[in-house]
């Protein structure tokens, strides 16, 4: 049961504007990365104290390697730094870490990282926590679906679902974007055909607890029909 009536069991975010939150401020964009990533466990935090049970945060997506090296590596050591503190911040025996997305093309070490996160709370069932690394929404669905033909098993709405990254998980209910751009950029674009959208000029790295309520308080009013009356 959720503590507050109408709490979306998945929020899923897109984490955007740090590049500009930097730039806005005289600094490169590489310290909007920084200082983006000190605000996830805040945010986190927020979303297990509301009664959210699963949060995805979208961190990287498959198009963010045309960016300047620099930037790139900027953002992975931020997340392997999350990732190796995990345990003894976030985490508290409550949290599961997953990791969505293709992880081929990842530096070792952040591999690493994320393997012994992914194991070290793997038996934790109180909320889940998804970070979306080198994830694109496309690739999944083709990935799912050429896994499917490969195994001989029939395509349908659910066998794809069930080959997602998120298989594991509840459709996201409620989509909010940060940084004032309104579009899905690629993220979960299977799962969120009946998420409802929340778009806030805030930048990832101003976004406040206070900001998400804002989110959460909006969507306890939307009527969600899926296709009814
Ligand atoms: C989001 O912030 C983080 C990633 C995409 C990795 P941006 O880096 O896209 O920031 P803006 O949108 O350029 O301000
Ligand atoms: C989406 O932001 C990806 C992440 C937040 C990780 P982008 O900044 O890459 O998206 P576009 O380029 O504005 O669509
Ligand atoms: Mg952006």
């Amino acid at each position: 049961m959720n503590k507050i009536y109408n709490t979306p069991l998945h929020v899923a975010i897109i984490m955007d504007g740090n590049g500009r939150w930097a730039k806005n401020k005289g600094k490169p964009r590489c310290v909007g990365h920084v200082e983006g990533a000190k605000n996830v466990n805040k945010i986190v935090s927020f979303a297990f104290d509301s009664g959210v049970k699963n949060l995805t945060l979208y961190a990287f997506s498959t198009e963010n390697w045309q960016r300047p090296q620099e930037e790139i590596s900027t953002i992975f050591s931020a997340l392997e730094n999350y990732f190796n503190n995990f345990a003894s911040s976030t985490a508290n025996g409550k949290i599961r870490l997953r990791v969505l997305g293709e992880r081929n093309n990842l530096p070792k070490t952040l591999l690493t990282a994320i393997e012994n996160c992914e194991n070290q709370t793997k038996d934790f069932t109180q909320f889940n926590l998804n970070i979306a690394i080198n994830y694109g929404g496309r690739q999944e669905i083709v990935s799912a679906v050429k896994s499917l033909i490969s195994v001989g098993e029939e395509i349908t709405e659910e066998s794809i679902a069930n080959a997602l990254y998120t298989a594991e998980l509840p459709n996201p209910d409620l989509i909010i974007r940060t940084g004032g751009e309104k579009r899905l950029s690629n993220f979960l674009i299977y799962q969120s055909a009946y998420a409802e959208l929340y778009f806030t000029d805030v930048s990832w790295p101003d976004f406040t607890e206070e900001d998400f309520s804002l989110a959460l308080k909006d969507y306890k009013n939307r009527n969600r029909r899926y296709g009814g009356v």
